[in-house]
């Protein structure tokens, strides 16, 4: 039987980590963007002793540069891959005011452009049919709006409402996906792993590395919402949808306003033809 093939972005730590070695399990040939070579050399040496028949290419690539995502992007294309899951997992939280090469705020850049730039640069590698999908790491942390008059936060930076702007945004951009008849035929969800004590926080303050430490899940626990939209098939799931503790999980009124959602794939848009 041809296996499977599962793309992932942010495996070399966490959650993406673990669903990794879950996708590696269920005997998907595996393509994975990360930016530093040490962990991906680790991360596919674990991959291949788990099991050494699936195939596990890596892909040097820094979300922070569009020409390095750019050009991770066409050399997965060359290789004309079939993309039958599309994990768009990879996110920082800053504490302070941090900007890419290219002056965008790097929150903004790294969570949200890059990874929809990911999607759209592979659309076309993933075949349109039942068993399709593209699962992005949203969060329950989205509550209120896409500031779109001042989207990088420069009338005064808050990691925090950056980081929740992005992943807001993430989940919109999933839901409205999942309504264009230009994907139709692929699957599209969001998903909240819970609070998971990862390095996601590396940046930030002692006490909140404290708060992560004592009260957030183990990885392999945070993963366990992202692994059951993985392995449950499509007909039962609900596409476009935001998933948390397994289940579809109601999300502010603000994040089902597809008119925002459109006009937001749009200002990314602007963003990745700049
Ligand atoms: N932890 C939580 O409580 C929680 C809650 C809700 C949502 N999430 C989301 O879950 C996802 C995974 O986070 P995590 O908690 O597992 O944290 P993590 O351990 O810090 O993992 C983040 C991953 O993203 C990668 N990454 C970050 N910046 C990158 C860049 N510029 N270029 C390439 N890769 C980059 C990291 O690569 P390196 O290994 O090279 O740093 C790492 O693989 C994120 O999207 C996060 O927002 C987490």
């Amino acid at each position: 039987m041809t296996k499977r093939t599962a793309l992932i972005t942010g495996a070399t730590s966490g959650i993406g980590f673990i669903i990794a070695k879950h996708l590696a399990r269920k005997g998907y040939n595996l393509l994975i963007m990360a930016r530093s070579p040490e962990k991906l050399k680790t991360l596919t040496e674990v991959l291949l002793d788990i099991d050494a028949t699936i195939s596990v290419d890596g892909f040097l690539c820094d979300f922070s540069s569009m020409e390095s995502t750019n050009a991770a992007c066409d050399a997965i294309a060359k290789k004309s891959p079939k993309i039958d899951v599309m994990l768009l997992n990879a996110g920082l939280w800053n504490s302070s005011e941090q900007k890419t090469e290219y002056g965008i705020e790097e929150t903004l850049q790294v969570n949200l452009i890059s990874q929809i730039q990911v999607f759209k640069a592979l659309e076309t590698c993933i075949p349109k049919n039942e068993t399709s999908k593209v699962i992005i790491t949203a969060s329950a942390l989205h509550q209120g709006e896409i500031y779109f008059n001042d989207l990088e936060f420069e009338n005064g930076f808050s990691g925090f409402k950056a980081y929740r702007q992005s992943k807001l945004g993430l989940m919109m951009i999933t839901r409205w996906l999942s309504n264009q008849t230009e994907f139709e035929g692929i699957s599209f969800y969001s998903v909240h792993p819970g609070m998971v004590s990862t390095d996601l926080g590396r940046d930030a303050s002692w006490f909140a590395r404290m708060i992560f430490k004592l009260f957030g899940k183990s990885p392999e626990k945070g993963a366990q919402t992202h692994i059951h939209v993985i392995d449950t098939e499509n007909s039962s799931l609900t596409n476009g949808e935001y998933y948390a503790n397994k289940k579809v999980t109601k999300t502010t009124p603000y994040s089902y306003r597809m008119d925002e959602a459109e006009k937001l794939w749009e200002v990314i848009r602007s963003y990745i033809e700049r």
